[in-house]
């Protein structure tokens, strides 16, 4: 809870705020639920305490946790869209999250707009973008980012915003157009996640790219980019 007292409460906001991270894309199928388990995966592993807030109905976060074997590093889990609220508030994070907690990611539904979309962004520091190369995909993100822009939220605090690629194959004339549009935008592209069955069959089993010994280098490198980025906040 948040203490009435204006003194303790500016103490507790300063000690104990964490940052909360929205992988957001109305597009389905480009990485969302990939891109949080992943990250929650490797915050968890740095040793910060993880939440990872589920907003889709669908559940795939909330199994991918369920599937996670007992003795990996411990991320906590919120299925948030059990809730029928859309009430996201700040207070309710801190009822529901463990006091230590450094990082919140939240995983979003497909079609994410409107009144959802705006209390999501309102209640986020930083938000990824993920988008995979196809002119479809490229066209449904051109306008979510426009919703997301220009959501009452965000005019009123903009946050810090980056698109991502997901499902890279380099040399490829659909990632070469990819590149291109995300390239034109005002917000940063920040990193590209390679095309890998390894995160396919990684979800399976609750695990991420960074509770495995053997992950390959090159993936080490796109996340880096990515985690670079967010721990700039
Ligand atoms: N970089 C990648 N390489 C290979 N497969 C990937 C990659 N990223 C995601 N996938 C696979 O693509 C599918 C869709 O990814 P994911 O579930 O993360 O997308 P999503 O945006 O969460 O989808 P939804 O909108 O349905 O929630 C999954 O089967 C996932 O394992
Ligand atoms: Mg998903």
């Amino acid at each position: 809870m948040i203490p009435e007292d204006n003194h303790n409460r500016a103490r507790v906001i300063t000690a104990a705020q964490p940052l909360r991270i929205l992988i957001a894309n109305a597009k389905g199928g480009s990485g969302k639920t990939t891109v949080a388990t992943n990250l929650s995966s490797y915050f968890a592993n740095r040793n910060e305490t993880a939440v990872l807030i589920d907003y889709d109905p669908q559940g795939s976060s909330t199994q991918w946790l369920q599937s996670r074997q007992a003795d990996r590093v411990t991320i906590h889990g919120v299925a948030a869209y059990r809730k029928a609220t859309t009430q996201f508030t700040r207070s309710w994070y801190l009822r529901n999250i463990p006091a230590d907690t450094r990082k919140v990611i939240i995983d979003t539904p497909s079609g994410l707009s409107g009144n959802l979309l705006n209390e999501l962004v309102r209640e986020s520091d930083v938000i990824i973008i993920p988008v995979t190369p196809s002119p479809i995909d490229i066209r449904a993100t051109t306008v979510f980012i426009k919703d997301l822009l220009l959501s009452p939220a965000h005019r009123a605090s903009p946050k810090r915003v980056a698109v991502i690629a997901n499902r890279v194959r380099k040399n490829t004339l659909v990632y070469a157009k990819l590149e291109l549009f995300l390239r034109s935008l005002k917000i940063p592209f920040i990193a590209t996640l390679r095309d890998t069955q390894f995160y396919v069959r990684a979800s399976e089993y609750g695990l991420g790219l960074h509770d495995l010994d053997n992950a390959q280098n090159n993936d080490l490198s796109d996340w880096r980019r990515l985690i670079e980025w967010i721990d700039q906040d």
